[in-house]
């Protein structure tokens, strides 16, 4: 048992005039006010370098919540409940100065303190060091890590290091947004809690999965984060791998946060090492080039502002992976993720086996094959393709694939559907871990993922370019016809 109660909390946002913090932080804490979800003790202090007042930091948080949640949600009395639990402390997170005034407000309450670390990881042990030296950690402190941890292995083992110095790994909650999206939560609940599919989640009954994650934007004016990293590092080595262990680990023995890790784990490390000779035959990258989205001409990567013209960076991956392990051995999961595709779209495919013997007429085997779409973004929900009979006296029995939809906004009738961010607070101020990435899942996906980046230094090749606007480079669509399959959005 906590000793502190449970729900209320000083929520320390570092870095609280950074665009995570505006863009993301304070809109989902204002929704979670609105939804009574917030004790009405909990605090919520900023700290940043910048100059500024009290009343300076309030007016610049309401700024954001109007610029980021629409109208009609704004309403004056939780913006006025919200804005009263807000504070601003200047605060340098590398030298000392500004954490006496944090010791200073702490003393006034009893709260847990948690401390969102909303900054690049380059400060997270400074920080941490600083938190220690005003002995404002205590085993109930809990700390947030955004991603990127790291640039690779090495590195992220760094700042995992310098981090568990102050903190046990059971107050270390390490975001990956991708888990806090609906449609990912569901993945648990349709695969453990329908029969139909967790009979079939196998090698017998599935004969490849596809994973895309495609973004219409560009580089918006992060050239500079974005280059050092590139799509592999930026969404490869977390979300996507994040979304393939949740599709394809066993069976957690119950819901607990080391239950779930513990399965995760199991896939990141079962997980085919792309070689030297798989390089080429099982990933593809990609750089975007001049282009069209929605009818209107966009500049290529290199052509962004502050771009570098000799860069070598991807803004594109597909990759073949398999998993060796009982499950899924031989079952291709084709991964696919990039800035400036033609629309912003996250789903996931299982494509289910044909059946051992065919009756109805030829011509029509390559669409009798049942499909289960997953949609993450746009238009969350879950669709499944099954075969019926055209319709009509004269269509004798031609097949047709028809989708037995489930929109979770009809369905349901829900209004809006919560910022994934919303979600993360929310189970973070609860003392939940299992939306958290535990250190061991960062460090085996940054090993898997170090390899393949060794071996595109080691080839010295350059990115394909793919036109914006296009579904990535026509060697990604090579990739897998060479498997005699295709990307959906091809063969639908
Ligand atoms: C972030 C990446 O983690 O995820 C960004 O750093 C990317 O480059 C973003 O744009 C995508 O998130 P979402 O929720 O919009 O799909």
């Amino acid at each position: 048992m906590n000793s502190k109660q449970d729900k209320v909390c000083d929520l320390a946002i570092f870095g609280a005039q950074g665009d995570l913090a505006l863009r993301k932080l304070f809109p989902s804490l204002f929704q979670l006010d609105k939804a009574g979800l917030l004790a009405p003790e909990t605090r919520v202090i900023g700290l940043a370098r910048d100059n500024i007042d009290q009343p300076g930091f309030k007016a610049s948080v309401v700024e954001h919540l109007k610029k980021y949640i629409a109208a009609d949600e704004l309403d004056n009395e939780t913006l006025q409940r919200f804005s009263n639990r807000l504070q601003y402390i200047k605060l340098d997170f590398a030298t000392e100065e500004g954490y006496d005034q944090l010791v200073a407000s702490r003393a006034e309450v009893d709260h847990r303190l948690i401390c969102y670390f909303a900054t690049p990881a380059s400060v997270y042990g400074p920080i941490c060091e600083n938190l220690s030296k005003h002995q404002l950690i205590d085993n109930e402190t809990r700390v947030v890590l955004e991603k990127p941890i790291g640039y690779d292995l090495e590195s992220s083992c760094k700042i995992n290091d310098q981090v568990a110095k102050y903190f046990h790994e059971c107050q270390i909650y390490r975001i990956d947004h991708y888990l806090g999206k609906e449609t990912v939560q569901n993945l648990i609940a349709l695969r453990f809690a329908n029969n139909l599919f967790g009979s079939q989640w196998d090698l017998k009954h599935i004969d490849h999965i596809e994973i895309t994650v495609a973004e219409k934007v560009g580089i918006e004016g992060r050239w500079g984060y974005f280059d050092k990293a590139g799509q592999l590092r930026d969404m490869v080595q977390n979300h996507l791998l994040q979304l393939l262990c949740l599709i394809a680990m066993d069976p957690p023995s119950d819901l607990s946060a080391d239950s779930i890790r513990d399965e995760k784990v199991k896939v990141l490390k079962a997980l085919q090492p792309i070689t030297p000779e798989l390089l080429t035959t099982h990933v593809v990258r990609g750089q975007y080039s001049a282009g069209t989205i929605d009818g209107k001409p966009v500049p290529g990567y290199l052509e962004e502002e502050n771009a570098k013209p000799s860069s070598s960076t991807e803004s594109f991956v597909s990759l073949k992976v398999m998993i060796n392990n009982w499950r899924w051995a031989n079952v291709p999961f084709y991964l696919r993720t990039g800035k400036r595709m033609p629309e912003k779209l996250s789903q996931i495919i299982i494509h289910f086996k044909q059946q051992p013997h065919y009756i109805f007429a030829p011509e029509q085997r390559s669409i009798a094959s049942n499909k289960l779409i997953i949609r993450l973004q746009p238009d969350e929900g879950i669709s499944l393709q099954v075969m019926t009979k055209d319709q009509g006296l004269d269509k004798g029995m031609r097949l047709r694939a028809g989708p037995l939809q489930l929109s979770f906004s009809d369905t349901f009738h829900t209004d809006r559907i919560p910022d994934a961010y919303e979600r993360l607070l929310l189970e973070l101020m609860k003392g939940n871990q299992y939306l958290f990435v535990r250190r061991d899942e960062v460090e085996y996906a940054w090993r898997w993922c170090d390899r393949i980046i060794q071996g595109w230094e080691d080839q010295n090749t350059r990115p394909q370019k793919y036109p914006a606007g296009s579904w990535g480079p026509v060697s990604s669509i090579a990739m897998i016809t060479r498997d005699g399959r295709s990307w959906y959005e091809d063969s639908a």
